[in-house]
């Protein structure tokens, strides 16, 4: 049994590690957003790591910074809009210089499972357009293996039911998000099912193995996508490229 002096020692403890992660958050967004060019037109990440991104972002803006921003859900939309982030959609914009955004879990291959917030879809699709595409993590979100994080994978409400039984075939064990009691729904208007499939060793078999399921729509593997990491551990700073 742990005695109230252990007790404290554990809650002073884990205090400390979420500062360090909030801290190593900052810090990392801060860094990658040295990377925007005047000029640039850029992805802008959804998630509370992407938010210092899209905080320095808006305070070099107010200083004179020419960008154009591609929001990869309303949430990011709404907060770069407050901050004074000029927007563009993909009726404007083929193609993005730069794509800035977190990610749940990365391993030494800069391969990533996202979707935490439940904005996977989107983020692919600006992640896909943009010709680099920087992941900014916390040290916490290192792996090397994927498959600790539940994978979310974005289906159609329709028949999800159905869909979920698909994706167990595929070894994953599937749980439909729910928020408030009700199921999760995206931008898109679409469920996700965080998918418990343990060590993910080929993480593109599993990827293009569920994107073929009927009811499927994105799943939050990103492969061979990210060119780059910002990664903080609340002290350094680290720029990482695919090993
Ligand atoms: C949202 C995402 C986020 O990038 C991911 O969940 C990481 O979030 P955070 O920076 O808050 O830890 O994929 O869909």
């Amino acid at each position: 049994m742990m005695d109230d002096g252990g007790r404290e020692r554990a809650d002073n403890d884990s205090s400390k590690k979420i500062r360090d992660v909030a801290r190593a958050k900052e810090l990392a967004g801060k860094r990658a957003a040295e990377f925007v060019e005047d000029g640039m037109t850029v992805g802008l990440g959804t998630g509370s790591t992407a938010y210092w991104v899209i905080q320095s972002l808006a305070s070099r803006v107010s200083q004179g910074l020419r960008l154009r921003g591609l929001p990869t859900s309303e949430q990011t939309a709404q907060l770069a809009r407050k901050v004074g982030i000029p927007l563009v959609t993909f009726a404007d914009v083929h193609s993005l210089d730069l794509d800035i955004d977190g990610a749940d879990e990365m391993d030494d291959h800069l391969q990533l499972i996202k979707g935490g917030g439940g904005a996977l879809m989107r983020e692919k699709l600006v992640a896909v357009a943009a010709r680099k595409f920087i992941v900014v993590v916390d040290s916490s979100k290192r792996v090397s293996v994927l498959g600790k994080f539940p994978l979310p994978v974005e289906v159609v409400p329709f028949a999800w039911q159905t869909t979920a039984r698909r994706v167990e075939h595929c070894g994953c064990r599937p749980h439909l998000r729910e928020q408030d009691g009700t199921p999760f729904v995206t931008d898109n208007g679409n469920y996700v099912l965080d998918c418990f499939c343990g060590d993910i060793a080929d993480p593109m078999g599993l990827h293009q193995q569920l994107k073929l399921l009927p009811g499927v729509v994105e799943t939050g593997l990103f492969v061979n996508m990210a060119t780059e990491a910002v990664v903080s551990d609340g002290i350094k700073v680290e720029v990482l490229l695919p090993q």
